[in-house]
Order: C-alpha cells, then structure tokens, then sequence
C-alpha cells in the first residue's frame, strides 16, 4: 500500500475514535435533573476543533506496535481532556465576559456567571470522574498536574493584567502553562498509552508543548486580527482586558519616540482598530506569527519520535494548521 492509502486508512480511524470520544463525553455528561441536563446539552451541541483528542489519538497511533491503533483508554483520556478544556472555557468566558463560543452564545451570557462558575465545576469535577473510569492511577495524578498548571497560568495572567511592562518571558511562561502544559500532555497521555518508552512519551510531550504555545500565539492574534464571524468566539477581549500578547510586546520591545507613544495610547484608550492597524502595520503582527512558525517548525523536527509514517504525515499537515488557521 502507498503512504497515500496507509494515510486515508489512519485519518478514517481517527474519525471513528472521535466519534467514540463524543459518546464517551455525552454519556458521562448526562443528569437526571432536567435544569442540570439541558446545560449539558448546551455545552455538547457546540464543537469546537477537538484539537486535544485528536493529538491524543493520533499520538497513541503512531507510537503504537504493529498497525496504528487505539485502545478503549485512548478514547476515555481523550473525552477526559475534552472535558477540562471545556471546563476551562466556561470559567474563561466568564473571565472575559465573552458573549460567543463556537458560534453560539456563552453559558455566563445566556445563564449568568453563577451558572457559569458551577457549570466549569461540574465539567472538572465530571472530567476527573471519568478518568478516573480508566483505572490508572498515574493518569489521574498526570492530569492533577495538568489543571494545576493551567490554573497557575491563568492566575498569573491575572496578576499581570493592565501591566505594560510585561515581557516576552513571563508571556510565553504563561502560555505554556495556560494552554501548552495540557496539549503537551495529551500527546504524552497517547503514547504512554500504547506503552511507549518514556523516551518517546517526554519527545511527544515535547512535540505537544511546542503546538500548545505557538496555538495560543495565533489565537492571540487572531483576537486581536481576526473576525469573529469566522472565529466563532468574541474577539478583541485581550485588549479589553488588559491582556498584553506577543505582537503587542514585540512592538513596545521594538518601537521607540512617536511610534512606541501611539501603540500605548492605543492600549490605553481600548482601541482595537488603531492597534491592530498599528501592530499590522509595524510588522510586529507578521513578527509574531514567524515566532509561532519557528515553534511549530522545531516542533516537526521531533516527529521522528512517531515511528508510524502515515501518523506522522497527518500530524505533519496537522502541525501546519496550528498557525495557518482562521478559526
Ligand atoms: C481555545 O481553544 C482556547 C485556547 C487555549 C486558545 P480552541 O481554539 O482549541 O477551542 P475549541 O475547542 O476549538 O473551541
Ligand atoms: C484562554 O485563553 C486559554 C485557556 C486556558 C482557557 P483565551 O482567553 O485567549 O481563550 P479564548 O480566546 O477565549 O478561547
Ligand atoms: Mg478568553
Ligand atoms: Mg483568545
């Protein structure tokens, strides 16, 4: 069979294995009381790109011996870490005061920030819950970490909002915590799965930390750039918040006199339109989204680690994606 054929045979597989994760997330989110229930359904009618079951998967794919494969575990971790990114979103668009996700409304705008805390609750408590169904206990442990991590991130987010001294530093710090911790560990997660060496298990995590920082990266820009349309989410929230991200600290690094003046009048002053034309301008936009491909870049240097060549094609093309993607 030609690596075109392996290739199509993998990414059929890939979509049955979501399938399974959907279910597998809709039979553990299921309540007896209409008020809690008709939440759930709410939070499973909107997908978003499954990014995380996906490395997962795919990840345990091509590390696995023989032909690439997934097990029941695979499929249980990977509606687990749908589930704490879903937790995380409810709780952030309460954060942010965000209207829209995935093309629909926010819990908090349609129920309320009480709604909204309890519901990002009952999604962590429900995604433990269910992992802990796997019946491995360093499974759990890893992913106890995870949270930690993603929650240390999002309070140093916090402590820094408004601050525009905030440098690349503790920016990319709070990136990989926020977002790259957990997308690193699903791809760590996949392998150990299929009893990978801890070798390949710390290279998959490696290769999943890199996507994690340069998606965020792009997702910043996209909010700052982007048109919620084609987004999906509310845009423009970094600004509004006080949330200071790569092309803007890449300007303040850069700029001086006149130049360096109008890009913090322009933060000062919550003025999307002019920062953004001022960042595109500048080339500090494009600066920022080369930083992203650089990490993408070294990123599928360690795909050699997948020893399944039609996995590490669609990871490759996956990879790609990350930064080039308007939504
Ligand atoms: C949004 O994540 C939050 C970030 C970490 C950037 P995604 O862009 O993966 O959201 P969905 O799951 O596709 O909606
Ligand atoms: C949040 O980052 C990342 C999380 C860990 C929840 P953002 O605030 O940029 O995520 P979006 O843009 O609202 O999806
Ligand atoms: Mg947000
Ligand atoms: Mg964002």
């Amino acid at each position: 069979m030609t690596l075109a054929a392996d290739t199509n045979i993998v990414t059929e597989q890939l979509a049955d294995g979501l399938e399974r994760v959907e279910r597998a997330f809709e039979a553990q989110l299921s309540s007896t009381f209409p008020a809690v229930d008709t939440l759930c359904r709410h939070a499973e009618r909107y997908r978003g790109k499954m990014l995380r079951p996906t490395l997962l998967l795919l990840s345990g794919m091509g590390t696995s011996t023989g032909v690439p494969a997934f097990t029941e575990k695979h499929v249980i971790a990977a509606a687990t870490v749908e589930m704490i990114h879903m937790a995380t979103l409810v709780h952030d668009d309460v954060l942010d005061e965000a209207s829209m996700r995935r093309g629909g409304a926010t819990v908090n705008f349609l129920r309320g920030n009480e709604t909204a805390v309890i519901l990002g609750d009952y999604l962590i408590s429900n995604a433990f819950h269910l992992c802990s169904r796997v019946g491995d206990p360093a499974l759990n442990l890893r992913l106890g970490e995870v949270t930690n991590a993603l929650c240390e991130g999002e309070l140093v987010q916090l402590s820094r909002r408004h601050d525009l001294a905030l440098d690349r530093a503790t920016y990319l710090e709070i990136v990989r915590r926020k977002t790259a911790v957990l997308v690193g560990a699903c791809c760590e997660i996949g392998a150990k799965l299929s009893g990978a060496s801890p070798s390949v298990t710390s290279a998959c995590y490696s290769i999943g930390e890199k996507l994690g920082i340069a998606f965020q990266i792009q997702d910043d820009l996209l909010d700052l750039t982007g048109n919620e349309e084609t987004v999906g989410k509310s845009i423009g929230r970094d600004l509004e918040k006080g949330k200071l991200t790569l092309p803007t600290i890449l300007s303040l690094e850069r700029e001086s006199g006149a130049a360096r003046v109008a890009v913090l009048r322009a933060i000062e002053a919550r003025d999307g339109d002019s920062l953004k034309a001022l960042l595109l301008s500048s080339g500090a936009v494009e600066s920022a989204r080369d930083f992203a491909r650089d990490i993408v870049q070294k990123a599928r240097l360690e795909l050699t680690s997948l020893h399944q060549p039609q996995v590490r094609a669609i990871f490759d093309s996956l990879a790609d994606q990350v930064v080039d993607r308007a939504r």
